[in-house]
């Protein structure tokens, strides 16, 4: 199993496993409402691979649509955790560049939060590989919704410590036969300010960081927002950003 050269942070997460599981937001029910309505077909039944399943976040609400879901993940500490999590839930250790399943095992290819880990020269070939006929590829991620002024400024304070990933995905798809599709869920949660300080810090820029200059800008930002939310609590708000791909000769 060989990853990208060229995504140093990809495994990142392992060293923060257990605290990316306690602190990381779940994916809205609109999220699986809006992939049923798009892909035509109920989760429930389905047979959905969870790329890069991680702690297993997706895999457990994917479950509790109802969905037989297999949990794929290439790194140790997040496949160990996800093994706690979901003990029952077979869990394969690959990554997305080369699928270790048969072509046509899945209804559904599921990346929640890591499809920009893949390559898509390989990712989505394979993706397409191992879906049945009227399958499809269904990607998805929580986004801090900037268009909130505490979080445009927050984002401010440590963009130039961070580097994000873009928020459309259309153009890996635009060299393959495929329709795309997409939706965009709005949500939030309640959660304290430390809560919010430690799911920051599973963000790969943060874990890679050197841990004094992490503290120092991780600690500022906790000190700003204190003044804004003297309670010590927040809505955290998230747009859930939804691609649902399925080849072009498809119908439906
Ligand atoms: C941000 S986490 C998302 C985890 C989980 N899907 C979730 O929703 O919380 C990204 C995950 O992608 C995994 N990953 C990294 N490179 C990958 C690759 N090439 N193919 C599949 N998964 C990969 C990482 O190990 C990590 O568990």
């Amino acid at each position: 199993m060989a990853l990208p050269a060229n995504q140093p942070r990809a495994l990142s997460f392992d060293a923060v496993a257990a605290q990316y599981a306690a602190t990381r937001p779940d994916y809205p029910p609109a999220l699986f409402d809006a992939m049923e309505e798009l892909t035509g077909r109920p989760l429930a039944d389905a047979d959905v691979l969870d790329c890069g399943a991680g702690t297993g976040i997706a895999t457990r609400l994917l479950r509790e649509r109802g969905a037989r879901v297999v949990a794929m993940e290439p790194g140790a500490g997040m496949a160990a955790e996800l093994r706690r999590a979901e003990p029952e839930v077979l869990l394969v250790r690959g990554e997305g560049n080369h699928l270790p399943f048969a072509a046509g095992s899945f209804d559904v290819v599921a990346y929640a939060q890591a499809w920009h880990w893949t390559d898509p020269v390989h990712s989505v070939p394979e993706a397409l590989r191992v879906l049945r006929p009227g399958g499809v590829l269904a990607l998805w991620w929580n986004q801090a919704d900037i268009r909130v002024p505490w979080v445009a400024a927050e984002e401010d304070r440590l963009a130039p410590f961070t580097r994000g990933f873009p928020t459309t995905v259309a153009e890996s798809f635009a060299p393959f036969p495929v329709r795309v599709a997409t939706r965009e869920i709005t949500w939030s949660r309640r959660i304290t300010i430390e809560e919010h300080i430690r799911n920051l810090a599973t963000h790969s820029h943060f874990v890679v960081m050197d841990p004094a200059e992490r503290t120092h800008l991780l600690g500022a930002n906790g000190t700003a927002l204190a003044r804004l939310f003297p309670d010590g609590e927040l809505d955290e708000p998230y747009r859930c950003g939804l691609t649902v791909v399925r080849p072009a000769a498809a119908q439906g």
